[in-house]
């Protein structure tokens, strides 16, 4: 890591398991004009959506860790996978710093939304598979339906740069995993983006389902809580070093594909590269300690977090 600069006024921590956090930091950057930014993105140890909890757990815990070593007032779960596994771990690691996840909010966007009490979810396969948005979508409001696919594709056509309107490639595999969901009378008139990475095709989507389904933004619904939770800064920031960008693998590969997600291009000395081996060694340092703590037995390890 470039070694550190000053910053002053309020600092705010974001990760992510790649570029898609890029689509919440848009929106907090438009809510926070006054507040620091570090974000990183876990590109080496991508995608979340297909690992385990306790794997994602882990993951989620280095990068708060790195956040919270930057002396953030607040750090925001920029993706709905380690929200959905490792919301609980980062929250208690992170106290009394406050932590921001996407499942709640975006929850009660939808709810806010619908007209018809229908709401379906895409999100990755660890976020549908867990339940998280069924459960919480149940408990803010009991009444209503929800259905829900896994799109994990998504996130590598996203990581790739594929997002065009007139890709025919792109629109027939959203196509395949939408139809599913609409394709009877009684079909959700909301559509929670529940995955940080698919913002950048609402395009297509609303090409493929019309006007008149409402897509919800996890980034857009958390930005707005976590304003109203912080408010906004009392002291103005040095606007050229504002956001600090990190990326745990290839800097220009996230420079370059970040333009679709983020309000502006990167140039890739924008982008700092940030060595998780430092870390995820403490990380598992910990975690064999308290296993023995717990486990004197040493016969299984289980993750203390979960
Ligand atoms: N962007 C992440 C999310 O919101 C996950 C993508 C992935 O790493 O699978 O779930």
């Amino acid at each position: 890591m470039n070694e550190e600069k000053i910053m002053q006024g309020r600092k705010i921590g974001v990760f992510d398991s790649g570029i898609g956090g890029l689509t919440v930091l848009r929106e907090l950057n438009a809510l926070f004009p006054n507040d620091n930014f570090f974000y990183i993105g876990d590109t080496a140890r991508l995608p979340y959506g297909t690992k385990s909890r306790e794997t994602v757990i882990r993951y989620s815990e280095s990068l708060a860790r790195i956040v919270l070593g930057f002396g953030v007032d607040a750090v925001v779960v920029a993706c709905n996978t380690a929200s959905t596994h490792a919301l609980e771990a980062v929250t208690v690691l992170a106290a009394p710093v406050p932590v921001i996840g996407m499942i709640e909010p975006a929850a009660y966007a939808a709810v806010a939304a619908t007209r018809n009490n229908h709401i379906g979810v895409i999100a990755t396969a660890g976020t549908i598979q867990s339940g998280a948005y069924a459960r919480t979508l149940d408990r803010v409001s009991p009444h209503t339906t929800v259905c829900s696919a896994a799109c994990q594709m998504l996130v590598a056509l996203a990581e790739e740069g594929w997002t065009d309107q007139g890709d025919p490639v792109v629109r027939s595999i959203l196509s395949r995993y939408l139809d599913p969901l609409f394709d009877h009378a009684h079909a959700p008139d909301t559509l929670i983006l529940g995955c940080t990475h698919f913002p950048v095709f609402s395009h297509i989507i609303t090409e493929i389902l019309g006007d008149g389904v409402t897509l919800i933004n996890s980034g857009v619904a958390a930005a707005k809580t976590l304003s109203s939770c912080l408010g906004a800064a009392k002291y103005p920031v040095d606007p050229q070093n504002r956001i600090r960008f990190f990326a745990t693998d290839d800097p220009t590969r996230f420079a370059r594909n970040a333009c679709r997600f983020f309000d502006h291009p990167l140039d890739s000395h924008q982008v700092e590269l940030i060595d998780i081996s430092y870390s995820a060694a403490e990380d598992d340092k910990a975690r064999q300690a308290m296993s023995r703590l717990q486990n004197p037995s040493g016969q299984s390890i289980k993750s203390t977090a979960a």
